[in-house]
């Protein structure tokens, strides 16, 4: 679904990702992994296109190369994103919030479809609260509602555990299975939990200061992988 290959990035001088190589295989959920500033979410903004790279590919669907798509036909090409920390609007209602994610569609539709309260029924009871007046974990479900607004083929999450009560963490592990049998769609997670990433993803690829330093199949990540690149 997605190759990035020799994927260079800087941050001025600071070179940030480095020769970087990811197979992101359809139907499935891959995870990236790795300690605080390694450069994971860097590497989600590449494939977003809200970071510019210096050189390399990122070859989407068998043949879209994203690097030469402008920012904002990412979501038109069918990629969902749910950036670290949310963000989502506090001030909206949680039905304006998802109304946002509308304008992306490329088939013009103004209709949140019924499926997004189907996965997240919480967002349905408090359609007219405000975005801000929801929990941590509500939040997280409102900006994965929103990255579904467009119905994606690829949906990339950062870390979205991060700072959530650990049922609604579960409630998002099973919401992701269900995009992917029911749906069709593939994921790409970043997550640095162990617990979750064993359970919810099929393939894992860990990266360490700026390089991919491990991928395979979950079943693979082994205690030696860990200890080297994961536990601070
Ligand atoms: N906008 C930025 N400008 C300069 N440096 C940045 C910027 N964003 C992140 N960095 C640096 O790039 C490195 C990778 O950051 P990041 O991709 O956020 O890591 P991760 O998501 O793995 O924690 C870190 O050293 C971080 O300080
Ligand atoms: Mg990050």
């Amino acid at each position: 679904m997605l190759k990035v290959d020799k994927l260079n990035q800087f941050y001025g001088e600071s070179h940030t990702l480095w020769d970087l190589e990811l197979d992101v295989p359809k139907g499935q959920c891959t995870c990236v992994m790795g300690r605080n500033g390694v450069g994971k979410t860097t590497l989600m903004k590449c494939i977003m296109g809200e970071e510019s790279v210096k050189d390399g590919s990122l070859n989407y669907n068998g043949g879209v190369e994203l690097t030469q798509q402008k920012v904002e036909d990412r979501s038109r090409l069918g990629i969902g994103y749910v950036p670290q920390g949310r963000q989502i609007f506090p001030l909206l209602t949680v039905e304006e919030n998802l109304r946002t994610g509308l304008a992306a569609r490329k088939d013009g539709s103004k209709q949140i479809p019924e499926r997004i309260y189907e996965l997240f029924p919480v967002l349905k009871e408090m359609k007219n609260r405000r975005g801000g007046d929801l929990s941590g974990g509500q939040q997280q479900q409102l900006a994965i509602g929103r990255a579904l607004v467009i119905e994606p083929q690829l949906l990339i999450l950062d870390e979205p555990g991060e700072g959530i009560q650990p049922n609604i963490v579960a409630q998002i592990g099973e919401v992701i299975r269900k995009l992917i049998a029911e749906d069709g769609l593939t994921v790409l997670l970043v997550e640095q939990k162990l617990p979750f990433a064993r359970k919810y993803a099929d393939r894992f690829a860990i990266l360490d200061r700026g390089r991919r330093v491990a991928q395979g199949d979950i079943g693979e990540l082994s205690d030696e992988l860990i200890k080297q690149h994961l536990t601070v």
